[in-house]
């Protein structure tokens, strides 16, 4: 009996700064592609740690920024020089080293009041900056995912509704005891990637990857299984502790 399907390509990287390079590799490569074929490309980015390494490593290759515009998946109800803002994790680690043109820069402001006017604000511009669309809704060329130990991605988490939103690219997830506040871009607008490259780092990950890749479960209790659900091209880029091999 199959019980597991991994969805795309698997990459299993012998360990952590090796997948962070690996997952460079083929953001840098999908970045070119979309370049080559339509002159732009658009880049979504995750936050959390596991991929810190990758956008130092993207900082480093020679790309041309003046034609990437860069988008967040995700962003906390912070500051964006809280250390714990998504959008200030990419500056640092990224934005300020490769010198990306300010106007390229999309961030999601989680500093707002108004959490819903923000997404709100944020869809409007993922529709006018992301010329890209498919099925009528944009289509990032290349969306960084990860996944969380309790199985999420983005900022979609088990029990929350929001997994379940449809009729908006990007939503406000309520702060919870022990979690502030999120934006977060919905099902719809992750499934609509052409590319995802999904890092994912760790041992305590394991259980999560399982949950995602196996036949039968349910996104609302594993919300990463939306990635799935992914209509462009998934490459898993985990190292041996993510898999379940040791390390
Ligand atoms: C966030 C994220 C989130 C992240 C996972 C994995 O803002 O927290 O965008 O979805 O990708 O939580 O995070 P780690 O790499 O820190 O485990």
């Amino acid at each position: 009996m199959i019980t597991k399907v991994v969805p795309g390509v698997l990459i299993a990287a012998p360990d952590a700064p090796q997948a962070s390079r690996e997952a460079c590799v083929r953001i840098a490569k999908a970045l070119r592609d979309a370049i080559r074929d339509r002159g732009v490309a658009t880049l979504a980015l995750s936050g959390g740690s596991s991929p810190v390494e990758t956008y130092r490593a993207l900082a480093a290759e020679a790309l041309d920024w003046s034609k990437i515009h860069v988008f967040w998946v995700d962003e906390r109800a912070v500051p964006p020089d809280s250390d714990r803002s998504n959008y200030g994790l990419v500056k640092r680690a990224l934005l300020d080293a490769a010198n990306v043109p300010e106007a390229n820069v999309h961030r999601m402001v989680g500093e707002a009041e108004d959490l819903d006017a923000a997404a709100r604000d944020y869809d409007a511009a993922l529709r006018e900056h992301v010329q890209e669309k498919v099925g009528g809704l944009p289509s990032i060329d290349v969306m960084v995912l990860g996944v969380g130990d309790d199985g999420h991605t983005a900022s979609l988490f088990p029990g929350d509704p929001t997994v379940h939103v449809t009729d908006k690219l990007v939503a406000a997830v309520a702060a919870t005891v022990g979690r502030e506040a999120r934006l977060t871009l919905t099902t719809p607008m992750i499934e609509n990637a052409r590319t995802a490259v999904i890092l994912v780092l760790g041992r305590s990950k394991h259980a999560a990857l399982e949950n995602i890749w196996a036949v039968h479960g349910d996104v609302s209790r594993v919300p990463g299984r939306v990635i799935r659900g992914v209509r462009g091209a998934i490459s898993w880029v985990i190292d041996r502790a993510a898999g379940g091999m040791g390390g």
